[in-house]
């Protein structure tokens, strides 16, 4: 006799899609209820809050919304999220394409598995393929401690493709909680590390092994918080209020930006009924040693509210920003006067010289106001390599390829002469203003070395400095010398700035310059 079949159902179409709708429902829900609203608790929005904050309404394409790890120790065989901790796809930002990922802290406290790896790293290589930028939302407690050494792996397949992006697409990382250990080393390889206070830290290992190790008491926001490194380390460019001033910093950081090193960066339409600033003309002080603000000259320069200063309170010695003239994207290095007098030491230094390299790669024509008294002396600064670090801005300005426009406001001297984007070093266009001071070094500590002798054996020395003072400022601090030789090539009135500088970067506009075949340079670091 004929056993009965056991009865097997199979799927209706209708049942299929109702599973798919299903699953696409349980992977919204990230880590489930308890864990969203703990996270709102602290402050902080979701994954997907985030990327909705972010995107062009409606432009959002996931990928590997259905992944799912493969471990099976420590009782995760039977904890599993769709997505498995990170939002990943590409969409819009302003009408251009970026590719994104958002680390959701609430599914394993955003750590990062074998296969959050592999879609990380699957949205890169197609970033990287289409040339578009890569925008990093981290929120992660680090490695998954449960996945052992793939965990590992996975973190360096993101290191190797960071490196290898670097200089292709711009890659932008925003940190929004907690990054620990191999979370810290993938924002670093990118272009801007941006930070929200209270609600984020950044460092290689937390307080408590800084405790066991070197027995420091320090807190997680003094160890690693967004003011320690947009203040103390500069490991972080910007420090934003909150999260949703920290997406629109992303947004308009990205306005400056090509999509990839082949590109041009957009340029916004611009009119004005005023090119000339003749707030310009007042800007310096009578007294040469007495400090400005060059933010002020910056403003009077660049299309009105166009600057968007990058380490704003980091080595405020220099600043560096975007900024646009005449809509067209430039990046600003500038001496500030109002900060030790503007010196170049080793902040100044390296935080210019990444700035510079940046834009570089990324085709931004670079503005360089010059007003700098040399470099910054003492056993300090030695002690910690001035020499290298010093060596890294003459060396990123001496490589950049882009348009190069020079304006000296006022002191010029020495060394720093030379490194700030001076004609010798590949510059395209150097303009003065008649205030400029271009020389060896400043007319006092030049006199006291010359006229030592002279002085020494003066009935009255003080005088006699004072006289050898002005003998050499009249002969040296000035731009004359330097434009009779065409280092400079117009002295121009400060309210004439700003056309100048817009005529020169329309003249350059079709620069091509090329550095000589290598495999790459050799940059002291
Ligand atoms: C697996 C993790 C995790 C991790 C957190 N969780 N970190 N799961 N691997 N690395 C889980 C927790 O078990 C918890 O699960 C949830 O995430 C939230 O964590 P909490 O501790 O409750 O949150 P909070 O108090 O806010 O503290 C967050 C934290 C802390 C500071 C990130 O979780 C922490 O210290 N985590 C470990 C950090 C770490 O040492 N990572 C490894 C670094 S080594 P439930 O189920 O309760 O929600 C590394 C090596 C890579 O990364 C080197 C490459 C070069």
């Amino acid at each position: 006799m004929k056993q009965p079949q056991p009865k097997i159902h199979l799927p209706t179409i209708d049942e299929k899609y109702e599973r798919l709708k299903e699953l696409n429902e349980q992977a919204l829900q990230g880590g489930g209820n308890a864990r969203v609203a703990r996270q709102h608790e602290k402050g902080k929005l979701t994954a997907r809050e985030r990327i909705e904050l972010l995107m062009d309404e409606g432009t959002f394409e996931e990928i590997g919304k259905l992944v799912v790890h493969r471990s099976s120790d420590f009782g995760l065989d039977k904890e599993k999220y769709l997505g498995d901790g990170v939002v990943t796809g590409y969409g819009n930002v302003n009408g251009r394409m970026v590719y994104v990922f958002s680390q959701d802290f609430t599914v394993f406290g955003g750590s990062l598995s074998e296969t959050f790896a592999e879609k990380i790293v699957k949205i890169m290589d197609l970033a990287m393929k289409n040339g578009a930028p890569v925008i990093g939302l981290n929120d992660s407690g680090g490695a998954r401690i449960q996945e052992g050494v793939v965990s590992l792996a996975g973190y360096a397949d993101i290191f190797y493709r960071n490196t290898r992006a670097s200089g292709v697409v711009p890659q932008i990382s925003a940190i929004m909680g907690p990054c620990a250990g191999g979370a810290v080393y993938s924002p670093a390889i990118t272009d801007f590390i941006l930070m929200v206070e209270d609600t984020s830290y950044m460092f290689v290992t937390g307080p408590n092994v800084v405790k066991t190790v070197t027995q420091e008491d320090v807190t997680s926001e003094e160890l690693g918080g967004a003011s320690t490194h947009s203040t103390k380390s500069g490991v972080t460019h910007f420090s934003c209020a909150n999260e949703v001033e920290c997406i629109n910093n992303i947004k308009q950081l990205l306005s400056y930006m090509p999509q990839n090193c082949e590109d041009e960066a957009p340029a916004v339409s611009y009119h004005s009924s005023d090119e000339k600033r003749s707030a310009l003309d007042k800007v310096l002080p009578d007294n040469p040693n007495q400090p400005y603000d060059m933010r002020e000259v910056v403003a009077e320069i660049a299309d009105e509210e166009s600057f968007m200063e990058v380490h704003k309170n980091y080595a405020e010695n220099i600043i560096v920003g975007f900024a646009r003239i005449g809509g067209r994207s430039i990046g600003i290095v500038g001496n500030q006067p109002a900060s030790l007098a503007g010196v170049l030491d080793i902040n100044s230094s390296t935080k210019a010289a990444r700035f510079v390299r940046f834009c570089d790669c990324f085709n931004i024509p670079l503005l360089v106001l010059v007003d700098v008294p040399g470099f910054l002396p003492g056993t300090d600064q030695e002690w910690h390599g001035i020499i290298n670090h010093g060596a890294k801005l003459l060396y990123a300005f001496s490589e950049a390829t882009v348009p190069r426009v020079t304006v000296i406001t006022r002191k010029a001297y020495g060394g720093a002469y030379d490194v700030m984007n001076s004609k010798h070093i590949g510059a395209d266009m150097n303009f003065a203003w008649p205030t400029a001071e271009i020389a060896v070094m400043g007319a006092k500590g030049a006199a006291e070395i010359i006229f030592k002798g002279e002085i020494a054996k003066a009935s009255d020395p003080a005088a006699k400095l004072d006289e050898k003072v002005a003998e050499y400022t009249n002969r040296f601090a000035n731009p004359f010398e330097a434009a009779a030789r065409g280092y400079i090539d117009e002295v121009i009135m400060p309210h004439e700035t700003r056309i100048k500088v817009m005529k020169a970067f329309e003249m350059l506009k079709n620069k091509v310059d090329t550095l000589p075949r290598k495999k790459h340079g050799n940059i002291p670091l």
